[in-house]
């Protein structure tokens, strides 16, 4: 879960580099490095921990006269996070580089018998290893391209790498098995990234790389081939509208806040293309030619997997669809029962997480058919599930994620109120309720965020030296109480539980007392009573808590948040950012790397 990049054009290339790693950061940051051929000399420069290092170790060497380069920040996965395991790895004489996003599985077995060979090696890494193995098949080969595939063809795993040799160094090679990588197509320039925010500034038109492809650019030329036996490979250069803008912070101080405070206009775009405001319905265009599963498996991971929980509810009940919603890595591993008329929705933000796209591959392997519920467009998973729906939620950077969990909300609610008026089961009433909440829903969220940031910095200031705490919910409330615990223990490190508040008696309650709060989402729903004992049996403990509420709850607790009211399970919407700013706050406060969490990554696309 790396980010690379890769640069032949007419440009000084060392600075487009570390420009395009800054926005590539968000993918894993414990490492970067760069190599580039300057007077038929490889340089590789790397250094330890965040981009800022590798810029200062740059100052005191001239990278001006390099016009072709990559680029890596690094999350680890092989070896520990020290300069000698940092990328770009080079094979033993000196003559290639490389760059390298997955893991190659077999790679103890190819070291071996490199190691055999004589190869030495400097790195405990598997990029080592494919940097050593693309060299030894040059030498039998001669040419750069049959090395790389005959390479290629004995890595098992997941990769996106790019090659860059010090005797060629206007070319670059790439290619891509399970793990991401674009290229962006400019004027006397080509690019080969992770993601699209690395180029954009200077170019809009990108060729998405699929598996088993590979990849030849210098700075006027690009052509894609098959890996294994160099075949052309016709591909389609898709025109990026959005700007690099969206990706900048706009002035808030952290990217969570940023994406916290632009949820209202999410769900508007959410929206946008599926409401029929006249007629007061919901169309799903996209999913206007498949037919309605017999039960749905969700699988997910992550915060992802809590909008999975959440969806599930409006799905059983307006649209009685079954659903079953599961993680993502234990789907993948298990034999799960999947019959005819049944379906698959993977959820994923970044479309790339390995264990939902793994996921989908086994609901596809046992013919079923796959919708991805994805943010990112042309990601993996957009494009090998049969039909995608959008979240339309825009870039998301900071690793916690917020927006992209209300925009899963959204498009769920969607499904399930599509489902339900096209199977004619969901009441009439229940359609215009919930078509006149989600009108507006987003100018009431914009009117709550900014008081609602005030109540949670009071809050979190209070409770933040809490070592643990427990958030408590039922019902639609239960996942939303699931993420704010996630949330919590993600960025400020205060460890957190998110309990279903019923479950609380079968042991953690144990747990409870002056010292140890708890969070409870409790609504003016249905289970309302319910949790409210719930919550009267932590008090009798002498457990602090905070409660969000409706106006008029008749609960006494230590912090009542009393929240505004939306229609129905809308009101999710407004208890969800709540959770997050609570959050967002205790960690500023306890003044932690908000948007760049130890330990983390924004893109999961390892197993
Ligand atoms: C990582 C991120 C989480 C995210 C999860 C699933 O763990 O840190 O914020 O929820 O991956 O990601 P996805 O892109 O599949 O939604």
């Amino acid at each position: 879960m790396c980010g690379i990049i890769g640069y032949a054009g007419h440009r000084p290339a060392v600075p487009v580099i570390i420009e395009g790693l800054r926005r590539l950061e968000y993918r894993g940051y414990d490492s970067a490095g760069v190599a580039f051929v300057q007077n038929k000399e490889l340089n590789i420069v790397r250094a330890e921990g965040k981009l800022a290092n590798l810029e200062t170790k740059l100052e005191s060497i001239n990278v001006t006269m390099a016009t072709s380069g990559i680029g890596h920040t690094r999350w680890a996965t092989h070896g520990v996070p020290v300069e000698r395991n940092a990328h770009p790895h080079c094979c033993q004489d000196g003559s290639l580089a490389i760059i390298h996003n997955g893991i190659i599985e077999n790679y103890q077995q190819l070291k071996a018998e490199l190691l055999e060979k004589g190869y030495e090696f400097r790195s405990e890494t598997d990029t080592e290893v494919c940097a050593n193995l693309i060299a030894e098949c040059l030498r039998s080969t001669g040419s750069l391209d049959t090395a790389i595939s005959m390479a290629l063809q004995r890595a098992e795993g997941a990769y996106a790498i790019v090659v860059c040799d010090s005797r060629n160094p206007g070319t670059l090679y790439a290619a891509r098995q399970s793990s991401p990588l674009v290229m962006g197509i400019g004027q006397g320039e080509n690019f080969l990234a992770s993601d699209i925010p690395a180029f954009l500034p200077y170019t809009r038109d990108v060729v998405f790389l699929e598996d088993g492809e590979m990849v030849r650019i210098d700075a006027n030329s690009w052509s894609v081939m098959n890996v294994k036996d160099l075949s052309p490979v016709e591909k389609q250069v898709h025109h990026i509208t959005w700007d690099v803008q969206a990706a900048q912070k706009g002035g808030y101080k952290h990217f969570m806040l940023k994406e916290i405070f632009e949820q209202p206009r999410v769900i508007s775009d959410c929206l946008t293309g599926r409401m029929d405001w006249k007629q007061r319905t919901v169309t799903l265009p996209e999913l206007e030619q498949a037919a309605i599963p017999s039960r749905l498996h969700i699988v997910a991971c992550g915060t992802s997997f809590h909008a999975g929980l959440w969806g599930k509810q409006l799905l059983e009940q307006w649209a009685g669809v079954p659903v079953s919603v599961e993680i993502a890595s234990e789907f993948r591993y298990r034999q799960p029962i999947m019959q005819q008329g049944e379906a698959v929705l993977v959820i994923s933000q970044s479309g790339e997480t390995a264990d939902t796209l793994a996921g989908l591959r086994l609901a596809k392997e046992q013919g079923l058919p796959v919708i991805g519920l994805c943010n990112v467009v042309g990601s993996s998973i957009a494009r090998e599930a049969d039909t995608v729906v959008y979240t339309q939620a825009g870039p998301e950077i900071s690793v916690a994620s917020t927006k992209a969990m209300t925009s899963q909300m959204t498009a769920l609610a969607l499904l399930a109120l599509y489902w339900g008026i096209r199977k004619g089961v969901l009441p009439d009433e229940t359609r215009r309720a919930a078509v006149d909440g989600l009108e507006k829903l987003p100018g009431q969220l914009e009117s709550e965020l900014p008081r609602m940031r005030e109540e949670a910095k009071r809050l979190a200031r209070e409770y933040s030296s809490a070592r643990s705490f427990f958030f408590l919910g039922r019902g639609l409330s239960y996942p939303l109480a699931l993420e704010g615990a996630l949330k919590l223990k993600e960025i400020s490190y205060i460890h957190a539980e998110g309990y279903a508040a019923g479950e609380m008696k079968h042991g953690p309650i144990a747990l409870i007392d002056p010292e140890f709060p708890t969070f409870a989402v409790a609504p003016a729903d249905d289970l309302y009573p319910k949790v409210k004992s719930n919550l009267q049996e932590v008090q009798a403990r002498s457990g602090r808590i905070i409660a969000l509420v409706h106006p008029g709850a008749d609960l006494a607790v230590d912090s009542p948040w009393v929240m505004a009211e939306a229609w129905g399970p809308l009101s999710s919407f407004l208890a969800l950012p709540a959770l997050q700013l609570f959050s967002y706050e205790a960690a500023d406060y306890l003044g932690k790397d908000v948007d760049q969490p130890r330990n983390l990554a924004k893109s999961v696309t390892v197993e």
